[in-house]
C-alpha cells in the first residue's frame, strides 16, 4: 500500500507531488486525534536518540532539511518547471529560489503553529537586494524569525539566487554573521555549499569559531553535474539549478570530515546531502555530525524515511555499545 502510494506520487509532476505531501503533513498535524496517530506512526521516541545541542533539546538526530516548508506553509500554488526528478541518480534538480512570501509572512505562520519539534529558521538574501545590503536583509529576516525559532541558519549557499554563494567568502560573510549574531538570542549556524574549495571550507570554519557561531550546516545542493547516470541530453534539458540527493553524498561527507578536523567539538556540525539510509546517517554521526537532515531521501523514501533512519541509528548505537547519540558523535573522526 505504502509503496503503491509512493509510486503514485511519482506519476505526478514533482511540484504537485511535493505540494500534496506538504498538505498531507500539514493537515495531519492540525487535528488533535489525527496528530496523535501520526505522531505514533511517524515519530520515534527513544531515549537513546535524544540529544541537547547548542542548548536545544532534539528528540531525535534526524530532521527535514531546509526548503520543504518554504513559507512555513508552501501556499505558493504548485508551479512546474522548477523541480526535476533524476530517478536514475536518486537525485533532484531544483531552481526554486526562495519562493516564499518573505520573513514577515513566515513569522505570522510560525506564530500560529503549535511547536512539537525544534524549528530552525533558514534565512536567505532576497534576490532583488544588492550584495552590499546583504547584511541588512539577513538582519531583518533574523529579527522577524529569530524570536520564533529554536535556531537560525544563515543560508549563503543556495545556487538559485544569483550571487548568493559569493557571500560565502569570509570578507562578505563576516559582516552578515556578525549582524545576525547581534540581532538574535537563539543559536546561529551558517549553511555552506558542497562546491566550496577545501580552503574555503576551512576559512568559513575559522570564521565561525572566531565569531562564536553555534555551528555549521553542510551541505546545500551542488551546481556540479559530473558522474551522473541520467543521460547527458536530459541533464542539459533540465538546465541550471541545485542538484541534491545521492550524487552529493560523497562530497557532503568529505566536507563534514574536513570541518570536524578543523573545529573538533567546538562547533555543532549538521550534516545534510544525500542521506538515504541509517548506515549513511550513522556514518555522519561518527564523523562528527550531531544532527543529520535530508530532503531528497525523504522524497524518494517516503514519509517513513525519518523513522526508518532514526530506528536504524538507535539499533546501531546499541549494537556498538554507545549509550547516547552524544557518545557517538565524532567517534571515528581524526582530530
Ligand atoms: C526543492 C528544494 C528546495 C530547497 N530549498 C532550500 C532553501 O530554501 N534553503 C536551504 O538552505 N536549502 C534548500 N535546499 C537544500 C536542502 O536543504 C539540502 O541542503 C540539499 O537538498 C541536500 O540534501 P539532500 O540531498 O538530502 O536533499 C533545497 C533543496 C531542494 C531539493
Amino acid at each position: 500500500m505504502y509503496r503503491y502510494l509512493l509510486r503514485l506520487m511519482f506519476l505526478l509532476p514533482p511540484e504537485r507531488a511535493h505540494h500534496l505531501a506538504f498538505l498531507a503533513m500539514r493537515w495531519s498535524t492540525r487535528f488533535g486525534p489525527l496528530r496523535a496517530l501520526v505522531a505514533k506512526v511517524l515519530v520515534t521516541d527513544d531515549p537513546i536518540l535524544r540529544n541537547t545541542v547548542f542548548g536545544v533539546q532534539f528528540p531525535t538526530p534526524v530532521g527535514l532539511a531546509a526548503g520543504f516548508d518554504k513559507d512555513r506553509d508552501c501556499s505558493d500554488s504548485p508551479r512546474t518547471g522548477r523541480l526535476f526528478r533524476l530517478p536514475e541518480d536518486r537525485a533532484i534538480v531544483n531552481r526554486m529560489g526562495f519562493n516564499n512570501h518573505g520573513a514577515g509572512e513566515a513569522a505570522n505562520r510560525l506564530r500560529q503553529r503549535r511547536r512539537t519539534v525544534p524549528i530552525g529558521a533558514n534565512i536567505g538574501k532576497t534576490k532583488v537586494v544588492p550584495a552590499e545590503q546583504a547584511a541588512e536583509d539577513y538582519t531583518e529576516s533574523a529579527r522577524l524569525l529569530g524570536p520564533l525559532a529554536d535556531f537560525v541558519v544563515v543560508n549563503v549557499s543556495s545556487p538559485n539566487t544569483p550571487g548568493l554563494r559569493d557571500l560565502q567568502a569570509v570578507e562578505s560573510l563576516r559582516p552578515i554573521l556578525a549582524a545576525v549574531l547581534d540581532t538574535v538570542t537563539v543559536p546561529v549556524l551558517v549553511k555552506i555549499a558542497p562546491d566550496l574549495s577545501d580552503e574555503d571550507v576551512d576559512a568559513v570554519a575559522d570564521l565561525a569559531l572566531e565569531l562564536g557561531l553555534a555551528g555549521i550546516v553542510a551541505t546545500n545542493t551542488t551546481i556540479r553535474r559530473d558522474g551522473l547516470n541520467t543521460p547527458q541530453s536530459r541533464v542539459e534539458e533540465i538546465g541550471a539549478g541545485g542538484l541534491s540527493g545521492a550524487p552529493v553524498a560523497e562530497r557532503s561527507l568529505e566536507v563534514l570530515r574536513r570541518l570536524r578536523t578543523r573545529v573538533g567539538d567546538r562547533l555543532t556540525l549538521v550534516s545534510v546531502g544525500g542521506i538515504e539510509t541509517p548506515e549513511q546517517a550513522f556514518e555522519r554521526i561518527l564523523a562528527g555530525a550531531s544532527l543529520v537532515q535530508g530532503y531528497t531521501g525523504f522524497i524518494y523514501g517516503g514519509p517513513f524515511w525519518a523513522r526508518r533512519i532514526n530506528r536504524g541509528i538507535a539499533r546501531k548505537l546499541r549494537a556498538h555499545g554507545y549509550r547516547s547519540i552524544a557518545d557517538a558523535v565524532g567517534a571515528t573522526a581524526r582530530v
